[in-house]
């Protein structure tokens, strides 16, 4: 299926089988980052294999903090407490917007200056979202690039604030309570629409105290957090590129168990079962406050739908592939409020549109979304990742209902969240 860089995907008839997914990259990056300002050893099970977890690890080591893998394949993290080692070089965050916006919460609390730098397209992406606030709290933050990549923090003793984000993100949230552990008082932060509330969970399972009501979460600072032991749950937008693989054939049957199922991520099963997708979940369980259940699907008639509003919030990292197999759905699939695509790891919506053209199906770009008419039949072509994890992904899925082979340039791309995504989907394609 690869060659190099690049990946070949042929047809398929129906996709079947059991996929155990690697663990959620959201709660690995919270779930280190905490262990690193927490006194003693963390050990996660089943943390994510993800390519941006290992630039989260990798720069807190350049921080003091020692982490390696333990016999049984569990991340240990040796927390040094709330105080790091000044770093010697620039942290690389890699691809992670995640790194490099949560960590700067904890870095602008620190007595010393840091520089995060990132690859060519983080260094493309907006940093004023954190710069801001991490500014009225008291650090001094620069950018020698207008808002974006490399940053300078100059980490001081902060004030607490209360902050409306613009945007709704779960990144620029956690953030913040982040820094809210190293101020004097508590730090409260309100946000537009309510976003994944892993940072608050993570939080509370090191042993803070952190409050949550509707869209405000608040945090009093000085709180000392203590290591934990945890098993992080499979990653459901991981997990989003097997369901949607199932709904491109009727007699598909998928089993994924160990699934992260917290109610502010899963508004993706919601849309899958009203378009006609069977889902079941099984064993439900919580680890350290997540739900956590085995997810079953089987493809039945795919109806279509429209995604707009708190929804868009709730299924950012999920639009690329619903939009990838939408046209094979019957009716379409219309994205709406969903400008904040345009900022992710590549252009999300000029990268969906020009890969689905180029197989031939019609679609309209919009400023801010995007419409995919229904009944389409599309054809292999030579796509590209566009350097996008997700991209990638999306786009060897619906590969899978092509007519002919299709080549994915730069498919390595998937790496960042999924290494082993290529070999998983080949398995189970039949
Ligand atoms: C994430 C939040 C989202 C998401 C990203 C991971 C997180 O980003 O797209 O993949 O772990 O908090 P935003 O906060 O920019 O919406």
């Amino acid at each position: 299926m690869s060659d190099g860089s690049n990946a070949v995907v042929r047809p398929a008839r129906t996709v079947r089988g059991v996929v155990r997914i690697p663990g959620d990259k959201s709660i690995s990056h919270r779930y280190a980052m905490l262990a690193a300002i927490a006194e003693g050893t963390s050990r996660f099970h089943n943390f994510s294999e993800a390519r941006d977890c290992f630039s989260t690890l990798h720069c807190l080591c350049e921080l003091g903090c020692d982490w390696g893998r333990a016999e049984d394949e569990a991340i240990e993290v040796h927390g040094v407490g709330p105080r790091l080692r000044t770093p010697t070089e620039p942290l690389d965050c890699g691809n992670s917007g995640s790194t490099m916006r949560m960590l700067s919460g904890i870095l602008a609390g620190q007595p010393f200056t840091s520089e995060l730098r990132g690859d060519e397209s983080l260094s493309r992406r907006p940093m004023a979202r954190i710069m801001t606030p991490l500014s009225e709290m008291g650090a001094t933050i620069s950018s020698s690039a207008g808002g974006r990549p490399p940053l300078k923090i100059h980490g001081a003793p902060l004030k607490p604030i209360h902050y409306r984000p613009e945007v709704a993100s779960a990144q620029v949230k956690t953030c913040l309570l982040f820094a809210g552990l190293f101020a004097a008082g508590e730090t409260v932060v309100e946000e537009p629409m309510r976003t994944r509330d892993h940072g608050e969970i993570a939080l509370r399972a090191f042993g803070a105290e952190v409050e949550r009501t509707g869209n405000v979460s608040r945090i009093i600072g000085g709180q000392r957090l203590r290591a934990i032991e945890a098993h992080v749950p499979g990653d459901l937008s991981s997990a989003a590129f097997f369901l949607c693989a199932a709904a491109l054939f009727l007699g598909s049957q998928i089993t994924l168990p160990g699934i992260l199922l917290n109610p502010t991520r899963a508004r993706l099963l919601d849309i899958l079962v009203q378009t006609g997708l069977g889902i079941s979940v099984a064993h439900l369980e919580e680890h350290r406050g997540e739900l956590v259940g085995t997810i079953e699907a089987h493809g039945a008639a795919w109806k279509g739908a429209v995604i707009a509003g708190a929804d868009t919030a709730a299924l950012i990292d999920e639009i690329p592939v619903l939009a990838a197999v939408a046209p094979y759905s019957e009716g379409g699939l219309e994205v709406r409020d969903a400008k904040e695509l345009r900022v992710k790891e590549s252009d999300r919506i000029a990268a969906v549109a020009a890969n689905l053209r180029k197989m031939g199906a019609e679609v309209e770009e919009r400023p801010d979304g995007m419409r995919i008419p229904g009944g389409q039949h599309l054809h292999g072509a030579e796509l590209d990742s566009f350097g996008d994890h997700r991209i990638a992904m999306a786009f060897a899925v619906s590969a899978l209902r092509a007519e002919g082979e299709t080549t994915i340039v730069g498919a390595d791309a998937a790496g960042v969240s999924y290494p082993a995504f290529l070999e998983e989907l080949r398995r189970i394609a039949e």
